[in-house]
């Protein structure tokens, strides 16, 4: 790919504004694939059209998960706010595809060992919990104080971490995935814990996840279990806490969704799943590289360019969803969880559903009457060019 310099930034102002009109406007001007520039002027190709999407994710010997493979890594600068998830690891979940084939499959088994029944259970004690600590006051972030604190609670549960360690560890991960000196601390802290955690399941391992992942007789080294659970644990975080967020705004926003105690919890599973088509916490997944120089909607993709899967421009394709807003939403037919050898497990899928409507159940049964308590405009979101979530969600409701 060469220079871009007249290429559309994925990032400032104009994009942060109004993402989905600048999807708008790269298919208009270049059709289904568009060359974009990421921060700092890193390029990339950015996929918008569902079925080339669909595509890359079912080709995956053309499209490799592998960021080895980036034929830019020489102009990436050292503190690059995509760093994080462009950082070659020791992971299954990063490998070529035969590799990934088989340490793929195992990390699958390992979340399908997750029982529905106890997860749900705790999570309804976490929020229960979190509530506490806000309910007597009679106003709340749920943003700060309830949805970005749940998954990663909920996670170390899965992983059957203390009590007391869970607080750290979501404190860690959630820095890890930003910028700066203090990231880079919060990744190793967080991959010596998982190491441990490892040594601790070797010398007694249970029937959890981690012990699944350790017993195996695919023989994964400490490192690779450790790196595994930590990319599971980044991937659990915000886009859970995106989903369930984004599903609460709808919710608080939308009288089609009026949230009390008769209409809330019947409308709970529409909202997660219109999130999923319209403010899905994917926006933009970096990535995939071209293995070979190749022809993708038209565009010369060359060995090594990197792909942006644009699952918020895709799950709005006019090609697929010809009336726009109206229809569609009523399917599971999105791509906010990718598809094929590399898209989000099942059984990963089935955990985020499980926290995000147990996460909201419990918020609708004890403070019922919650209610916006800003104008629904100056609601504010993340500054992403990934993900898109709320910076705050403030509310009201009776104190209890
Ligand atoms: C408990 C929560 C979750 C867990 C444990 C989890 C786990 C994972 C794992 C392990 C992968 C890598 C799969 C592989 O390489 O084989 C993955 C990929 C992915 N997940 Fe999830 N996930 C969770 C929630 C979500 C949510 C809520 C979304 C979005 C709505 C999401 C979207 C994705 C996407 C887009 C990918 C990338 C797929 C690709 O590269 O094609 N995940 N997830």
């Amino acid at each position: 790919m060469g220079p871009h310099v007249s290429t559309t930034p994925l990032y400032g102002e104009r994009f942060h504004r109004d993402p989905a009109a600048v999807y708008r406007q790269l298919r208009r001007d270049h059709g289904p694939v568009a060359p974009v520039q990421l921060e700092g002027g890193v390029p990339a190709w950015c996929v918008l059209g569902y079925r080339e999407v669909h595509y890359v994710v079912r080709n995956p010997e053309l499209f490799s998960r592998d960021p080895r493979r980036w034929n830019r890594w020489h102009i990436v600068p050292e503190n690059w706010s995509l760093r994080a998830y462009v950082e070659p690891r020791p992971s299954a979940l990063l490998a070529d595809v035969d590799e990934h084939h088989t340490r793929g499959a195992v990390v699958r088994e390992a979340l399908d060992t997750v029982d529905a029944f106890e997860i749900s259970a705790a999570v309804e004690r976490i929020c229960d919990t979190l509530i506490d600590r806000f309910a007597g006051r009679g106003f709340a972030d749920l943003v700060v104080e309830y949805t970005h604190q749940i998954p990663l609670l909920a996670m170390a549960k899965v992983y059957g971490l203390a009590d007391d360690e869970a607080p750290m560890l979501t404190h860690d991960v959630a820095l890890s995935g930003q910028e700066g000196e203090e990231a880079v601390g919060a990744h190793e802290r967080t991959v010596a814990r998982m190491q441990r955690l490892v040594r601790e399941r070797r010398a007694r391992p249970t029937g959890d996840l981690v012990s699944h992942l350790v017993k195996h007789p695919i023989g994964f080294t400490e490192d690779e279990i450790a790196a595994d659970l930590f990319i599971i644990l980044g991937k659990a975080h915000l886009t859970t806490s995106d989903w369930m967020g984004n599903a609460l705004r709808l919710m608080l926003t939308e009288p089609r969704f009026a949230v009390d105690l008769a209409g809330g919890r019947s409308s709970v599973g529409h909202a997660l799943n219109e999130v999923l088509w319209e403010d899905t916490p994917i926006q933009n997944h970096v990535g995939r590289w071209a293995t070979q120089d190749v022809q993708l909607g038209g565009k010369p993709i060359r060995e090594g360019d990197l792909l942006a899967l644009g699952l918020a421009a895709a799950n709005a394709d006019p090609q697929v969803r010809p009336h726009g807003h109206e229809g569609a939403t009523g399917n599971h037919a999105h791509l906010s969880f990718s598809h094929g050898e590399y898209g989000c497990p099942y059984p990963a899928q089935e955990i985020a559903r499980t926290i995000t409507t147990t996460g909201i159940e419990v918020l609708l049964d004890r403070l019922p009457d919650t209610d916006l308590g800003v104008h629904p405009e100056d609601l504010t979101w993340r500054p992403s060019v990934l993900m898109r979530g709320l910076t705050s969600l403030p509310v009201t409701f009776s104190p209890h």
